[in-house]
């Protein structure tokens, strides 16, 4: 099977059963090939973070199957789940989430250390992905001594440290300036570029959406191509 990722009649709903339920995913199909860079585009409150953290095997479907690289993982257990997410998935948040008491060498090294990576590998990639971002001079540095763009390109390279076979970014740019956010986003395509990675992007921004391979729309629960 080609596709990276294969979502299929997904359904999702918050406060099931109850007056103020809310149906954000109605069926919703979609796949992303391998090598295959998707921008999903959508306005706020469409849905865009639940199909995300469904895909991200951070949260389940009320119905549908998640397929990811090549395992069907509806119903399986959470350690399966924990599993597939550490070595298939690099997830990066609109916030960058970095850990607040650790250098950004670190916030690299230690989700690969958690993947069983000898230490001296694991620094030694982290060297790598901080040089290709352009933050050598700050691996050093803890998170809130640097810029949000400097930031949020440390969480690129955590997000990216155990190769994953597919990245999600949930608005990887959405709190920087347009500026900023065009110069980091260039960042984060190049590493995709470089690795040949898959990826499923969501963003505000059609431009940033035009630089993708494709371009996905989700509207009333459902994927619509744009
Ligand atoms: N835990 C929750 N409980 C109840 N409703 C929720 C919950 N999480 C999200 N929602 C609702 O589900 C809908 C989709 O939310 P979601 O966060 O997926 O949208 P989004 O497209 O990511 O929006 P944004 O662009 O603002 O980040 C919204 O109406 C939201 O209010
Ligand atoms: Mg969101």
């Amino acid at each position: 099977m080609s596709d990276i990722l294969h979502l299929l009649g997904i359904e999702k709903a918050y406060n099931r059963g109850q007056p103020g339920q809310i149906e954000v995913l109605r069926g919703l199909d979609l796949s992303v090939a391998r090598g295959e860079v998707v921008a999903l585009v959508a306005p706020s409150g469409a849905g865009k973070s639940t199909l995300l953290h469904i895909a991200g095997l951070l949260d389940t479907p009320d119905s549908g199957h998640v397929t990811l690289n090549g395992a069907d993982l509806t119903g399986k257990s959470d350690h399966l789940r924990t599993t597939a997410r550490r070595n298939d998935l690099g997830f990066v948040y609109q916030f960058h989430h970095l850990l607040p008491e650790f250098s950004a060498a670190e916030n690299i090294v230690l989700p690969q250390l958690a993947n069983g990576v000898a230490a001296r590998m694991a620094r030694a990639r982290a060297a790598d992905l901080l040089d290709r971002v352009g933050l050598s001079a700050r691996a050093d540095h803890r998170p809130a001594e640097m810029s949000g763009g400097e930031q949020q390109r440390v969480a690129f390279c955590r997000a990216l440290a155990n190769q994953p076979a597919l990245l999600l970014a949930d608005e990887p740019t959405g709190n920087l300036d347009p500026q900023t956010s065009d110069r980091v986003f260039g960042v984060l395509m190049d590493l995709v570029r470089e690795t040949g990675m898959s990826a499923l992007i969501a963003t505000h921004n059609l431009d940033l959406a035009a630089r993708m391979d494709r371009v996905v729309r989700l509207e009333s629960g459902q994927i619509t191509a744009l």
